[in-house]
């Protein structure tokens, strides 16, 4: 995407968050404090008028603290700089994509969630959305009716992607995560649950495009 000459792309070491003392939001609030400095020090560097960009996964508005972290570095360092969002395509928005799917059911919200809190509280709403998930948290839903459709490294030559019931299929995108993890060394994954009745009923005789000359769906028995 890059068309200018003479771009020069800065790299930096993103430094660890300590969990050992204090709470989780304290922990964020110390780690983002260093990154703060850390950013400071990169508009610094920059030209009197110079230009830079901060890189984001998918758009800075969704569990990304980037826009966090820039004003706080304005606040502690007293720079003077103005600054402006590019938007950009959500991982959500990528997995809908790639399934040919909305995300919500008709006239019903979305819930946008973590793994962590998808295995606390567990599958609550009719459409959920589940990102940062390190421990496979649909694997511990016990629905099995419910529908899940899973991605990993979306938009990218690597994606891969799963649907269907989520007893039929958790196991299988359990094994294709792990393999794919080990196989590239990282893992990004994020994936919606709707809850199996609702969503048929809504759905009904469009929930599966049907060959043009059979008659009847044999996954739903609907014409
Ligand atoms: C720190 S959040 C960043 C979210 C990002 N700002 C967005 O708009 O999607 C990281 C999580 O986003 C999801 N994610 C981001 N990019 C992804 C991708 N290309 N494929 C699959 N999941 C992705 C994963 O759930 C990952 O754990």
């Amino acid at each position: 995407y890059i068309t200018r000459p003479n771009v020069r792309i800065v790299e930096f070491d993103v430094p660890q968050r300590q969990t050992a003392d204090g709470t989780y939001v304290q922990s964020v609030d110390t780690w983002h404090g260093e990154i703060a400095r850390i950013y400071g020090e990169l508009i610094s560097a920059l030209a009197y008028d110079g230009r830079g960009a901060f890189l984001v996964w998918g758009d800075p508005s969704l569990y990304d603290s980037t826009i966090r972290i820039i004003e706080r570095a304005r606040q502690e360092t007293g720079l003077d700089f103005e600054y402006g969002v590019v938007p950009g395509i959500t991982s959500i928005q990528a997995l809908a994509a790639s399934h040919k799917i909305p995300v919500n059911l008709v006239g019903k919200p979305v819930e946008i969630t973590t793994g962590r809190r998808l295995a606390r509280d567990g599958l609550q709403g009719d459409s959920t959305i589940v990102m940062l998930d390190g421990e496979q948290a649909f694997a511990k839903i016990e629905d099995p009716e419910a529908e899940i459709f899973w991605g990993a490294y979306l938009g990218t030559k690597d994606e891969i992607i799963r649907s269907g019931r989520l007893g039929d299929v958790a196991a299988e995108i359990q094994a294709l995560r792990s393999e794919a993890r080990q196989r590239h060394g990282w893992i990004m994954d994020i994936y919606l649950l709707r809850k199996g009745p609702g969503f048929r009923g809504i759905a009904g005789p469009f929930h599966h495009a049907l060959p043009r000359r059979r008659r009847s769906c044999k996954k739903c028995s609907e014409g």
